[in-house]
């Protein structure tokens, strides 16, 4: 099968499209004829070996822990999925991802892909959409009728937590680039602040109970975000390296997504029931993902996108 992977930690020339063994479904796992993967931006710094203590990798490594596709072979074990099921998951990071014609992955990660999407568009939903899930209803235990910011809510996180946020009956602050005003007012949210136009530190005019920050924000804006939570509120980022300080009486939280199938799919019916929209900016061919991993360095890369084999 035809395959992008690494041999070595490096810039985006390690990824190599190339031919690879065609894997088999093991004990607990199913064998996914890959439909489309995802990006996210943490994968250039898996590339590039700064998360190796976290993820330790085998080389080759096949990136891509989001995964949309067709079960083709069912391992020992498992009862869950039939051949020809139409799934998406968010595999675990530190194995061989579904870059690649073929995953063999753990059928405890998947969910049965949304009917009413096109299965390619699927592949933007597990880990993204999943983060955003976890870390409203987890980690900031939002409730009805309180007022969220959310930070970096044009990207593929920030679309699903608005959505999230807004159907918990949150009164949501979205924080978003000029690319991203129109399409984040329709997913209901009560106010769009353009960071292009009104400075980050003044889109917080009432404090809030919640902040989710969802981007590179330096620490004086992180600090000017967390003085806008009320004493007993809560900041979550999911930013590695963000600025965690508290500032006043708030709870801070550095979050890290974990897979949970159950929760995915949650957001699956969510989909199918029209209340979560997925946004797919870019779909692109898989041998195309060397240069995606450079237009993410160089901050040239604006939403979602996937990349089909
Ligand atoms: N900890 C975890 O478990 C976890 C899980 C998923 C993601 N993440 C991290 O969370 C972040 C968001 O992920 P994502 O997949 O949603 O990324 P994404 O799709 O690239 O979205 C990032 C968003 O932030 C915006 N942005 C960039 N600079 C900004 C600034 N200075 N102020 C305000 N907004 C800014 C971008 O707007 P423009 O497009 O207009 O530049 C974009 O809409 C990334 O750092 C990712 O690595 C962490």
């Amino acid at each position: 099968m035809k395959a992008v992977r690494y041999h070595r930690y490096g810039d985006e020339s390690v990824l190599r499209h190339e031919e690879a063994e065609r894997p088999t479904a093991g004990e607990g796992q199913v064998l996914v004829r890959v439909a489309a993967t995802a990006f996210n931006p943490v994968d250039v710094a898996i590339r590039a070996g700064y998360l190796s203590s976290a993820f330790p990798l085998s080389f080759p490594h096949v990136p891509g822990f989001d995964v949309a596709g067709t079960v083709v072979e069912v391992g020992d074990g498992v009862t869950a999925f039939s051949s020809g099921d139409e799934v998406i998951g968010f595999l675990p990071m530190d194995r061989d991802g579904a870059a690649a014609e073929f995953v063999a992955a753990p059928a405890d990660v998947l969910a049965m892909a949304p009917v009413r999407a096109a299965l390619t568009d699927a592949a933007s939903l597990p880990s993204a959409g999943l983060t955003a899930w976890q870390a409203l209803h987890e980690h900031a235990q939002l409730q009805s009728g309180q007022r969220l910011l959310v930070n970096g809510a044009g990207g593929s996180v920030g679309g699903y937590a608005v959505q999230l946020a807004h159907e918990a009956g949150a009164a949501v602050t979205a924080v978003v680039g000029p690319r991203d005003v129109d399409r984040v007012r329709r997913y209901g949210v009560e106010r769009v602040v353009d960071r292009t136009q009104e400075p980050v530190t003044d889109a917080v005019d009432v404090p809030v109970d919640a902040v989710l920050d969802l981007a590179p924000v330096s620490p004086a804006d992180a600090a000017a975000l967390m003085a806008g939570v009320r004493p007993g509120g809560v900041y979550v980022t999911t930013v590695p390296g963000a600025p965690v300080e508290p500032v006043g009486d708030i709870r801070v939280v550095s979050m890290f997504v974990r897979s949970d199938a159950s929760q995915l799919a949650g957001l699956v019916q969510r989909v199918d029931a029209g209340r979560l929209q997925m946004h797919v900016a870019e779909t692109l061919p898989l041998g195309e993902l060397a240069s995606v991993h450079a237009r993410s360095a160089g901050g040239q890369l604006h939403g979602k996108v996937v990349l089909v084999p």
